[in-house]
């Protein structure tokens, strides 16, 4: 399912040499359903054309606010009104500076002024531009006046040098546009989720896993951080990235075995859900191998196991009462070969948490997509089949009116 659907973004592009990266991002809109209109400075023109933004978007750009084909010569008025956000990326210093003080001297900039929707900043320059005070005082002052920013990052620039002031990558700058648009029904809440597999070592070159491919706790992850809440991720061994990391909003904490990742969660405890995702290893080995066992002149070896604790359940007795409610709200998953529904709510009341989240398999690991059961005291409830970000935007509303 798309996140963009039906929404209608205009694109401005100012002067900088990041402009090369905004055909890509007007690419990644237009895949989430966007309609991208695209509005650029005389200073843009410097870095990409008109005409490749047109090709790629399918509309004409605008450029000049001295175009007698937009009716009644007004195109600051006409473009703003039908749009749900005005994007700028990249959002040059001299740019910021024009619209902190509300000048409004070229199509673009009248633009910001005219508008009647949010307008959210991109910017990209050299770091010691970024630093000055005076770029400072236009962040502070479009902050204060309601202007959302995402990024800058850090890291190296096109002038050599490395700092503060690279624009996020576009798929960074989408993934935060698509964000903005969810509802936050988590503000200033904290969320603690486990996920993907643990890794028991048998010795230092071996060990024991499972197929999680940790897809779904990330998709939680991301779609807490997009309701607006503040995130911990603790992560067994996977190779999926930190949803939203440039937002500055999540936590990750990276652990190998079951024991770390009960360790890190139980210190963790303070936040208002946990969501306990991790396909976590029931037993882990006794004594493993300093040294690497050999196969040579050797007969197969025996594995003592030994139980690990139970991460969730041990959450759970953490519980506190706060206004007549306990925290943190404690989420379980299960994956069942038979009888899911039963074995799930068993399982929840077994733990003593107040819901469980059924997997509909049949091939859950790894695949992008899934269905699921929620269960709690009033009941169960379907998620139809749907890809895992939109599972757990729903299970993240679900949740929300519990808390
Ligand atoms: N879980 C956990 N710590 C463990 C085992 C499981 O936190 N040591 C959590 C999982 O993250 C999941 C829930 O408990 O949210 C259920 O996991 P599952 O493996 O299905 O439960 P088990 O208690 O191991 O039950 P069984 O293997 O008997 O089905």
């Amino acid at each position: 399912m798309q996140s963009l659907l039906n929404k209608k973004i205009v694109l401005g592009i100012s002067g900088g040499i990041a402009a090369y990266k905004t055909p890509e991002l007007a690419r990644l809109l237009m895949q989430e359903g966007a309609s991208v209109q695209v509005v650029m400075t005389q200073a843009a023109q410097q870095f990409v054309t008109p005409v490749t933004m047109q090709a790629l978007t399918g509309n004409p750009v605008f450029t000049s606010q001295w175009d007698s084909s937009i009716a009644n010569n007004m195109a600051h008025i006409e473009l703003s009104r039908s749009a749900d956000i005005i994007l700028i990326a990249p959002s040059s210093a001299d740019l910021m500076a024009k619209l902190s003080l509300g000048l409004a001297d070229d199509l673009l900039s009248t633009l910001c002024l005219a508008r009647d929707c949010p307008l959210l900043l991109a910017p990209a320059m050299n770091k010691q531009m970024w630093e000055h005070a005076a770029t400072q005082r236009s962040v502070q002052r479009l902050q204060d006046d309601g202007s959302v920013l995402l990024g800058p990052a850090s890291g190296t620039q096109a002038c050599g040098e490395v700092g503060m002031g690279r624009m996020l990558e576009p798929h960074e700058i989408a993934e935060q546009v698509i964000a903005f648009f969810q509802k936050k029904v988590l503000t200033g809440k904290k969320v603690l989720i486990t996920a993907g597999p643990t890794f028991e070592a048998i010795d230092p070159v071996r060990g024991i896993t499972n197929h999680s491919s940790g897809k779904m706790g990330f998709a939680i992850a991301r779609a807490a951080l997009e309701a607006g809440a503040q995130v911990h991720l603790i992560a067994g061994p996977c190779e999926l990235s930190t949803p939203l990391e440039a937002t500055g909003k999540i936590i990750r904490t990276n652990i190998v075995s079951a024991k770390e990742m009960h360790t890190a969660t139980l210190a963790a405890t303070d936040c208002d859900v946990f969501f306990a995702v991790a396909a976590v290893a029931d037993w882990g080995i006794a004594k493993p191998a300093k040294e690497k066992l050999k196969r040579q002149g050797k007969e197969a070896p025996s594995i003592e196991f030994v139980a690990n604790p139970d991460i969730l359940q041990d959450v759970a007795k953490t519980v506190k009462f706060k206004g007549g409610k306990s925290y943190p709200y404690c989420v379980g998953f299960a994956a069942e070969s038979t009888d899911l529904e039963k074995h799930a709510n068993d399982k929840r009341q077994r733990k003593g948490i107040p819901m469980i989240v059924g997997n509909i398999g049949p091939d859950t690991f790894g695949s992008d997509t899934n269905q699921l059961i929620v269960i709690d005291d009033s009941g169960s409830k379907k998620i139809a089949q749907a890809e895992k970000l939109h599972l757990a935007r729903q299970l993240i509303q679900l949740v929300a009116k519990k808390i």
